[in-house]
């Protein structure tokens, strides 16, 4: 008898069932109520004094196997359909979402910093709302200085000493107070202009202007550095700069990259000439070293601003600098980067 029982044990941990069916059939041979387990209890009073113990530890064991098995599958089936409920048909292909995109201005941004940082120059900033010695008096630019009017300002409230900075040149300014030569820095940021807005300029735009601050610093080295940057930037190797004038910088020069005329656009954006300004530069005249406690007989320094809009028209064929700012998706989500 207790070989069969084994038997019935060893039958009951095998099992398997995929359907409530099954596993109710299971159940019913036995644990019901004509199962096979009660059978077996039925017998129990026939058994012999001194096989009771045994007999009795046998049972249970079956009762616990038959009893783990409806358990154990119970489960497994019901978790299957929750399993369902919750996320349908796992085979499905998945829901495509959308992935955002970097904004034009930053892309390149991000890529006029990487050309920058591998001649070592690391990145500066500064707020965006100024005083005037920064924007303006420690730059060379005293009040009343009719140079001032080359950058029509916003000024906040009444009080002329507080402003939306004009240039990231005042972000230099804060550099040189708290750093000594050697510097090599560039101040990316939002620059604001009392300008009306067209298609080719806005009141609000950004700038990347360089700084670099050392011994022996000659105009040489400032052509130097910006053929590298429009070489790496533009991949154009033919720049040249033209005289201007800067009231912060002497001597002072306007950038000019050669661009070409192979196209109908080179044509219009080089106004039928090839060439195309990107910026202005020169070396920092001595007074500004002097405003920011450098020493200007030891010391000579370069500095060069350009605008971050301009270029990224260039390099995405952009035509109109509002798109920049009307944050539509459909212009946005154009431009994919992976800095
Ligand atoms: N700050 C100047 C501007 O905004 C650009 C510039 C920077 C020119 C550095 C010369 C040197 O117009």
């Amino acid at each position: 008898m207790i070989d069969k029982i084994k038997d019935y044990i060893a039958e009951a941990e095998a099992f398997k069932a995929h359907t409530k069916e099954e596993l109710e059939a299971f159940r019913i041979k036995f644990l019901g109520k004509k199962g096979v387990l009660n059978d077996f209890f039925a017998e129990f009073k026939n058994v012999a004094v001194e096989h009771k113990k045994e007999f009795g530890q046998v049972i249970n064991n079956l009762k616990k196997a038959a009893e783990g098995k409806v358990n154990e599958i119970q489960e497994a089936l019901e978790s299957k359909e929750d399993t369902a409920g919750a996320y349908g048909d796992l085979t499905r292909p998945g829901e495509p979402f959308t992935v955002g995109s970097r904004h034009p201005i930053s892309i390149v941004k991000n890529q006029i910093i990487d050309i920058f940082s591998t001649i070592g120059f690391n990145v500066s900033e500064g707020p965006e709302i100024e005083d005037d010695w920064h924007n303006f008096t420690a730059l060379n630019l005293p009040e009343y200085h009719p140079a001032r009017d080359m950058q029509d300002t916003f000024f906040i409230q009444t009080n002329p000493d507080v402003l939306l900075r004009t240039h990231t040149s005042s972000v230099q300014v804060r550099y040189m107070e708290e750093n000594k030569p050697p510097i090599r820095t560039i101040s990316p940021g939002r620059v604001f202009r009392n300008e009306a807005i067209s298609a080719r300029s806005h009141c609000i735009f950004h700038q990347i202007e360089g700084l670099y601050v050392d011994k022996d610093v000659s105009f040489a080295d400032l052509k130097q550095t910006l053929l590298y940057f429009t070489k790496e930037m533009f991949g154009k190797s033919k720049i040249r700069l033209r005289p201007s004038y800067f009231p912060f910088t002497e001597p002072s020069a306007e950038i000019d990259i050669y661009w070409g005329l192979k196209t109908e656009t080179d044509y219009r954006i080089t106004k039928g000439t090839g060439w195309l300004e990107i910026g202005g530069c020169g070396m920092v005249d001595p007074n500004v070293l002097k405003n920011c406690g450098i020493d200007a007989t030891k010391y000579t320094g370069f500095a060069f601003g350009m605008g971050v809009e301009r270029i990224a028209m260039l390099q995405y064929g952009i035509g109109d600098i509002r798109m920049f700012y009307e944050n539509d998706v459909r212009f946005l989500e154009q431009f994919r980067a992976s800095i």
